[in-house]
């Protein structure tokens, strides 16, 4: 039988940005051209955006995936044939089915047969995917882990709509975390209250061989923004409490990149400095399951995240779903 672990820990980050840097002004200029209005100063006023990137017309979602993975399998220096877990993030995967984990799992040349799953939990999906990997490593079930946020939004995103589509950005970003006797995840909470599914949703399926219902992302920002600033309070105090620290135990807050303005709440409610939260927002857009661990790679590379620091990272999202996880570095 297994032999169940005292921890998992990240040993690695990676994280890959599409080529295709388009600023609001290009956005603005793209979308007066099919009659939609819409301004850098509104989306910077309201969101805090600057510019999002968008994949190329052949890339999908593995492949933003794999340039992620490989630059996280690098930083943490593992071999890649003993990642014996592999947990995609995603909304919008390359397929109905195989899982886009699957996907990667081959793309990486993995042979060793290991789990490898997609999770669905949209924006919240890399703080999901870091409560199921930490349990699963923990267990003793499995080693080491390859967690990734990877979506291609721009997919889904109703260029006739302004109130969604300059929302949204394309990206991917991965973790490996591995099994160890040195403190690593602390604690994780997760939610879901399916009553609110509604209010952010892409209700389509596949049906007789054609989409039925809507493939475009829809939502009710008011709504969506309500509930975030309250429930992102709630999910960050409860890991904490769980983790037995206090928000000033946190050195980083990493936050899902949607919104500065529910950023920045979450922030004042936690009284945490706004310099103690890692913002990506402006330059990503907010990339759902991949926002995490966007940011969470840029503040490592950029040398803020030290070995040792506590970071929080917490997710919202349709569903509707939340989570959070403290881990050392
Ligand atoms: O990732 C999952 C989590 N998602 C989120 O956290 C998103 C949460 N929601 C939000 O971030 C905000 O609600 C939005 C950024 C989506 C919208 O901001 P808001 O301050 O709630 O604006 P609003 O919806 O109240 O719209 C204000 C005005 C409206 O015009 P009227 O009715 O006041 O004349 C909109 O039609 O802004 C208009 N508007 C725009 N104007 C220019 C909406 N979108 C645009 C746009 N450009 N792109």
């Amino acid at each position: 039988m297994a032999q169940s672990n005292l921890y998992s820990r990240v040993l690695g980050t990676g994280s890959y940005l599409p080529a295709d840097r388009v600023t609001n002004q290009d956005l603005a200029d793209r979308l007066a051209k099919q009659g939609v209005e819409t301004s850098d100063e509104w989306i910077v006023a309201r969101t805090g955006i600057h510019a999002r990137h968008f994949a190329a017309a052949d890339q999908t979602t593995s492949d933003l995936a794999l340039f992620a993975s490989n630059n996280a399998i690098e930083a943490a220096g593992v071999d890649p044939q003993s990642i014996d877990l592999i947990i995609v993030a995603t909304s919008t995967p390359d397929f109905v089915f195989p899982s886009t984990a699957c996907l990667l799992q081959n793309k990486l040349g993995i042979k060793n047969n290991g789990a490898a799953f997609d999770v669905q939990a949209v924006c919240s999906g890399f703080a999901y995917a870091v409560a199921i990997a930490d349990s699963l490593i923990r267990s003793g079930a499995h080693r080491t882990a390859l967690i990734v946020g990877a979506e291609t939004f721009s997919r889904i995103l109703d260029f006739n709509d302004r109130t969604t589509c300059v929302l949204f950005g394309d990206g991917a970003g991965a973790i490996v975390m591995q099994a160890s006797d040195e403190p690593g995840v602390l604690a994780s909470a997760l939610h879901a209250d399916g009553s609110y599914s509604d209010i952010l949703c892409t209700p389509g399926n596949v049906n007789g061989g054609v989409v039925a219902g809507s493939a475009f992302l829809h939502m009710d920002g008011q709504a969506v923004f309500k509930l975030a600033v309250n429930v992102l309070e709630k999910v960050a105090v409860e890991a904490l409490e769980k983790a037995q620290l206090t928000a000033e135990d946190i050195d980083w807050l990493i936050p899902h990149q949607a919104n500065i303005r529910i950023m920045q709440s979450t922030c004042r409610k936690l009284r945490l400095p706004q310099e103690r939260m890692v913002v990506t927002v402006g330059e990503h857009g907010n990339t759902s399951a991949a926002s995490i661990p966007l940011a969470l790679d840029v503040a490592v590379r950029d040398g803020r995240i030290k070995r040792g620091q506590n970071v929080l990272i917490e997710g919202v999202g349709g569903g509707f779903t939340w989570g959070a996880s403290v881990f050392r570095y």
